[in-house]
């Protein structure tokens, strides 16, 4: 009864306190095409995903600046009492914060404490983690006439009452009997809500969609690659797509790929909506496309009519994708200086390597120039074609393919600061074999890439981490699109660092995955300033001001789709997932990490060697994209050498029988027989047992401190070397 009461108590504390009047908060999230249109007047607020329609990231706030950067302290920290990645960009309006975390859960925030003002929960299901290939994050909500709008992960557009968090409308924008998943934010014009998905590993048909924002009545749908060439396509534009597939494997059965699952931009002068498009599946393009044509509108940019979700232009900078190189990377408009011109571009660095400038009336092709090493290309011909590096066909057997199938950059957007006129890339270096396996057959439901699983990395753990280390790197890279050549570089001890905000105050903020948060100056990348944030950071920071002080907010939760699966250094202790937020003079520190749990395995299973490489075959084809390489977790999904005796004896019945689907650990017993369980238990057991002996016996001081300079070190060197 206490407890009840007291509940009570808090509930109207938060959500009904006079301070946060619903009319009051609602009359707030008043947006409209006018005020998205002028978010960059609004200098106090962050209006949209990209803080304005083009997407810049870039604040004209200098209250905070390079000269007084080393007052920076934390002003408030929200926990999401949640462990999984973070990688929103939250919508600030008059002191209000909107953001989202796991499982899709929007959050209203006061901007200035932190106290939670509202929180939504669409109840995922949460078995549907199973489809989602990069963790159960979400990337943000959008805000229009008082209403919040977020895409879940099981596939609904939701909008929600900005005044109370209540649900208004929800629309399945998925077929469920597909694996789409959302975690992309969606962006309202003109009072439309557009949303894409995810899925093209998995076997789906990439498309985005506009709802009408008041009553949630789908207006378009425009589709990105083909489907059943035996029926009319849907419009003029996938009659051009289909002619770029090959009938002769049913992509259409497998879905395509082609999702888009991130960016966007708009331009409303040109009333233009660019979509990036993601990366074809199956992977393997022998298998999906042997007559190697050029299969749109996969790894493209296609500008789209808002009002219609009619054709544009379309720019495909990787033609017939066998890489996974997604062109979904965060696109930025900006006026330049274009030898000589002004022109009105659009540029991104999408995962193939290199930085694109397109005019963004007509789609004309400016310049594609490395940002980063690639292998798979020797550079662009003056019609913006790739010419491809015959030396790394992968077609007769295994190529070492750079970058990898992660990308030179991913999800984690960049920023252009219009006062040194650089963009702000998060870099990540890497190679990666690709391994054709023509014995395909489509798994609905589960990864179909026409590739054998990644490899491990051969030896000992600590050559395992060196060789993950050498093919991962990751830095923070100041790239001037009008002389394509790098201002500055800051390589990162990790990879998968977070996304970029940069300032009028000569600053550049940018989490990383070794758990802090760093502020750079932005003309030398000097690193100024940084703030221990217990967990690797992966979203990027926004910045506000409330009652005339300037705050910089930002997520801080590990994982995704890398933070899940590199089997990179875990954090120390449980990680907590949290938005922080600074000021000047702020003076809040968080509290202790607890302990990590670490239980004992039992010994090894007395079984043969190919048992146990069976296992680790399965093991990679169906587990490390969740539970890490080499059974090393990334911290915030168990780490399976540490379990509990209980999670021993149930290993089967979680495994097949998904004991834990209601947490979101599915069972695989459709893909799995019980000898393959059994295979990579002992797989598990064998890597369980070599961590535990290695705790055990760490060896001297001196031994450890030359682990950890091998882990950071040595895989740098033979990254150069390579
Ligand atoms: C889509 C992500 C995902 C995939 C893929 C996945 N798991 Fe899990 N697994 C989870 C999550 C999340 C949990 C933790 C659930 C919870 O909160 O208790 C978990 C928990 C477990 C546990 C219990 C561990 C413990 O200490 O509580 C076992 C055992 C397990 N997984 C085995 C596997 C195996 C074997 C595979 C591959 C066949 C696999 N998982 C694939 C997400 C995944």
């Amino acid at each position: 009864m206490r407890i009840c009461a007291a509940l009570l108590a808090l509930f109207f504390s938060t959500s009904l306190s006079a301070a946060y009047n619903p009319d009051v908060l609602r009359k707030a999230a008043d947006l409209d095409a006018e005020r998205l249109k002028q978010a960059d007047q609004e200098v106090s607020n962050w209006l949209a995903h990209g803080r304005t329609y083009d997407e810049q990231r870039f604040s004209p706030l200098d209250q905070i600046n390079s000269g007084n950067i080393s007052g920076l302290g934390l002003a408030w920290a929200f926990d999401t009492n949640h462990s999984r990645g973070l990688e929103a960009s939250p919508i600030v309006i008059d002191g209000v914060m909107y953001s989202t975390g796991n499982w899709s859960v929007v959050y209203a925030n006061d901007a200035k404490t932190g106290e939670l003002i509202w929180q939504f929960d669409p109840q995922v299901d949460k078995a549907w983690a199973v489809h989602a290939c990069c963790d159960v994050v979400n990337r943000g909500v959008a805000v229009w006439k008082g209403k919040v709008y977020v895409g879940t992960l099981d596939g609904y557009l939701v909008a929600v009452d900005a005044g109370t968090g209540e649900e208004i409308w929800r629309t399945l924008t998925i077929d469920q009997s597909r694996p789409y998943t959302i975690t992309g934010a969606p962006r309202v014009v003109k009072g439309k809500v557009v949303i894409g998905n995810g899925g093209a590993e998995y076997g789906v048909r990439g498309y985005v969609s506009a709802y009408d924002a008041e009553s949630g009545d789908m207006v378009w749908r425009f589709w990105t690659v083909p489907g059943n060439p035996d029926s009319k396509p849907e419009d003029d534009a996938m009659a051009m797509a289909l002619e770029t597939w090959d009938r002769s494997f049913p992509w259409w059965e497998n879905g395509g790929g082609g999702t888009v699952w991130d960016s966007m931009a708009y331009d409303p002068e040109l009333d233009q909506l660019y979509i990036g498009v993601g990366n074809a599946g199956p992977w393997n393009r022998h298998l999906r496309n042997p007559a190697g044509l050029d299969n749109l509108f996969v790894s493209s940019i296609v500008s789209l009519n808002p009002d219609t979700g009619e054709y544009i232009w379309h720019y495909q900078g990787t033609p017939n994708d066998g890489f996974d190189y997604t062109a979904t990377q965060h696109m930025i408009l900006a006026e330049i200086n274009w030898q000589g011109e002004q022109r009105s571009v659009i540029m991104q660095a999408p995962k193939n390597g290199f930085f694109f400038i397109l005019d963004r009336a007509t789609g004309e092709f400016l310049s594609a120039e490395p940002y980063s090493r690639v292998n798979w290309a020797l550079g662009y011909d003056e019609n913006g074609r790739p010419i491809e590096n015959p030396d790394v066909d992968y077609k007769d057997g295994k190529q070492f393919i750079r970058p990898s199938p992660v990308g030179a950059h991913n999800w984690h957007p960049m920023s252009y600061n219009p006062q040194t006129g650089f963009v702000y890339i998060p870099t990540i270096e890497g190679a990666n074999e690709i391994d054709p396996d023509y014995n395909y057959e489509h798994e609905p439901g589960f990864w179909n890439l026409g590739t054998q699983p990644m490899p491990q990395p051969p030896g000992e753990m600590l050559f395992q981490q060196a060789m993950l280390r050498s093919v991962l790197g990751g830095g923070l890279l100041a790239w001037n699109p009008e002389t394509q050549q790098p201002a500055w570089e800051v390589k990162h001890a990790l990879t998968w660092n977070g996304g970029v905000l940069s300032t009028a105050g000569n600053l550049v903020f940018q989490g990383t995955a070794d758990q802090k948060f760093r502020a750079f100056s932005a003309d030398t990348g000097e690193e100024l300033w940084n703030f221990d944030t217990q967990t690797g950071v992966m979203a990027p920071a926004v910045t506000y001001t409330v009652d005339g002080e300037q705050y910089i907010a930002v997520q801080a939760g590990w994982g995704g789709g890398l933070g899940l699966a590199a089997g990179l250094k875990p954090p120390p202790g449980p990680p907590r997932s949290r938005i922080l937020a600074f000021k000047l003079g702020g003076t809040g520190t968080l509290p202790a990490v607890p302990e990590r749990v670490i239980y004992d395995p039992p010994p090894r299973l007395d079984v043969s060697d190919e048992v146990i490489a069976h296992g680790n075959v399965k093991y990679r084809q169906y587990c490390v994209g969740c539970h890490g390489m080499s059974v090393v977790s990334g911290g915030s999904i168990p780490d399976l050498r540490h379990m509990h005796s209980t999670r021993h004896e149930g290993f089967k019945a979680i495994v097949l029988g998904g004991a834990l689907s209601g947490v979101g650990m599915v069972g695989f017993s459709e893909v799995l027989t019980e000898e393959d369980a059994d295979a990579i238990y002992a797989y598990i057991l064998d890597e369980a047992n070599k961590d535990k002996e290695e705790r055990e016996n760490p060896g001297p001081q001196w031994w450890r401190d030359f682990k950890t300079w091998v882990y950071l070190k040595v895989g740098g060197l033979i990254d150069s070397a390579m």
